[in-house]
C-alpha cells in the first residue's frame, strides 16, 4: 500500500503533467495559427507524451493500491511572441517539471518508499531528455533568428517527430 503522503504528491504530479499537456496543446494551436504546421505537429507529439507521463503515474497509484484524485487543470497561456519565445517557455517549463520530479524523489526518500523512488528514476531520465530537446531547438532558433528560409526548414524537420507511447515501455 502506498504511503498517504506519497499518494498525495503523485496525485499533484498527475495534475502537473496534465497541465503540461494542456500547455503544449496551446502552443500547438499558436503554431497552427502561425502557419507553422511542423512546429504544431511537434507540439502535438509533446502533448501526447505529457498525457502518457500523467497516465503512467495514474497506473502506478492503482498498482500500489492507492487512490487517484483528479483536480482542475489550470488554463495555459494562449499566445507567444515568436517560436523563440515559445521554446524559451518550453525549456523553462521543463526545468520546473524536473524540480517537481526531484521533490517527488525527496518525498519517496522521506517516507522510505524505495519502490516509488525506483519508479521515479524513469522520470528523472525522461526529464534529462525533455530539457535537452527543448534546449537544442531553442539553440537552433537563436541561431537562425528571423531567417524565414531557415525557419521553414526547421518547421519541416520538427514535423517529422513521431509519438512513442511511454506507457508501453518498461
Ligand atoms: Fe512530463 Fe515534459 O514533462
Amino acid at each position: 500500500m502506498i504511503h498517504k503522503k506519497m499518494e498525495e504528491a503523485i496525485n499533484k504530479q498527475i495534475n502537473a503533467e496534465m497541465y503540461s499537456a494542456y500547455l503544449y496543446l496551446a502552443m500547438a494551436a499558436y503554431f497552427e495559427a502561425n502557419d507553422q504546421p511542423g512546429f504544431a505537429s511537434w507540439m502535438k507529439v509533446q502533448y501526447q507524451e505529457e498525457l502518457t507521463h500523467s497516465l503512467k503515474f495514474f497506473n502506478y497509484v492503482h498498482e500500489r493500491g492507492g487512490k487517484v484524485v483528479l483536480t482542475a487543470i489550470e488554463a495555459p497561456q494562449q499566445t507567444w511572441d515568436s517560436p523563440l519565445h515559445a521554446f524559451e517557455e518550453t525549456l523553462k517549463h521543463e526545468e520546473y517539471v524536473t524540480s517537481l520530479i526531484n521533490d517527488l524523489v525527496d518525498t519517496a526518500i522521506e517516507v522510505r518508499d524505495h519502490t516509488t523512488n525506483s519508479f521515479l528514476q524513469w522520470y528523472l531520465d525522461e526529464q534529462v531528455e525533455e530539457e535537452a530537446t527543448a534546449s537544442n531547438i531553442l539553440a537552433q532558433l537563436k541561431m537562425l533568428r528571423e531567417s524565414k528560409d531557415s525557419l521553414y526548414l526547421l518547421d519541416k524537420e520538427l514535423g517529422l517527430r513521431v509519438f512513442v507511447d511511454a506507457t508501453q515501455e518498461k
